[in-house]
């Protein structure tokens, strides 16, 4: 997003270290197709058909008035739109999804910041006992980003999706409600960098 863009004014609703998440508007319409339908992160998430920009708006209109999957843009905080980042939430449950759609900002701790500040919004203000996602084993960039924001591997559901001609396993992955309360301990046991007792690093 350009520094004077509008949408700079749109108000922000979750603030992280290294990354804000901002409401999707009318305004991101344009970005969200061009990222959706092109974007080298494509590779890495299930099957979407591309989207013509009417399917876009009706994406984003119905998004933004469904309590049920809060979507947010990941920002930068030099006021970058580099991906987007949500939840689907089912009862006490929620399936978290995330792609960061400008490749020159992945492996720079920005989507596990992003994780982790949604993943804390959401526990604040929902009554979720748990938040899970399913990835693709051979993301190993993923994998290591969601166990660094506190996720743990529950196991492979195979044959579960179908992309590009051919069906295949995926993680499933989740974090508790108790375990991120308890300060994230699969995070901090993640990592042998860790600099204080309260957090895991970065
Ligand atoms: C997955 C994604 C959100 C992660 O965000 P990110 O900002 O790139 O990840 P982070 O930098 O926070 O964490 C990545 C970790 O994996 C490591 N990593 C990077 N590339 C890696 C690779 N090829 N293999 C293994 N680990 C790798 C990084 O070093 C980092 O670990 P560290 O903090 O211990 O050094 C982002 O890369 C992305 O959007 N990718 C494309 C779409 C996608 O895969 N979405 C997820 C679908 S389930």
């Amino acid at each position: 997003m350009a520094r004077n863009s509008p949408r700079k004014a749109a108000p922000t609703w979750l603030v992280g270290e290294k990354v804000r998440l901002r409401p999707i508007e009318p305004a991101d319409v344009t970005m969200l197709q061009r990222w959706i339908n092109t974007s080298p992160a494509r590779e890495f998430i299930f099957s979407r058909f591309p989207l013509s920009l009417e399917q876009e708006r009706e994406w984003v209109a119905n998004a933004a008035v469904n309590p049920n999957t809060p979507c947010y843009i990941i920002e930068t905080p030099a006021d970058v739109d580099i991906g987007i980042v949500g939840l689907h939430v089912e009862g006490a449950r929620a399936a978290l999804g995330i792609a960061i759609h400008e490749p020159r900002y992945w492996a720079r701790g920005l989507g596990t910041d992003a994780v982790r500040t949604l993943v804390d919004g959401a526990f604040r203000v929902r009554p979720l006992i748990r938040i899970e996602l399913t990835v693709f084993p051979e993301n190993a960039r993923a994998i290591r980003c969601y166990e660094r924001a506190g996720f743990a591997r529950e196991g492979i559901l195979r044959r579960y999706v179908y992309k590009e001609g051919t069906y295949r396993d995926v993680l499933m992955m989740s974090v508790l409600h108790e375990e991120w309360l308890a300060g994230r301990p699969r995070a901090k046991r993640a990592t042998s960098r860790q600099k204080s007792p309260d957090r895991p690093p970065r």
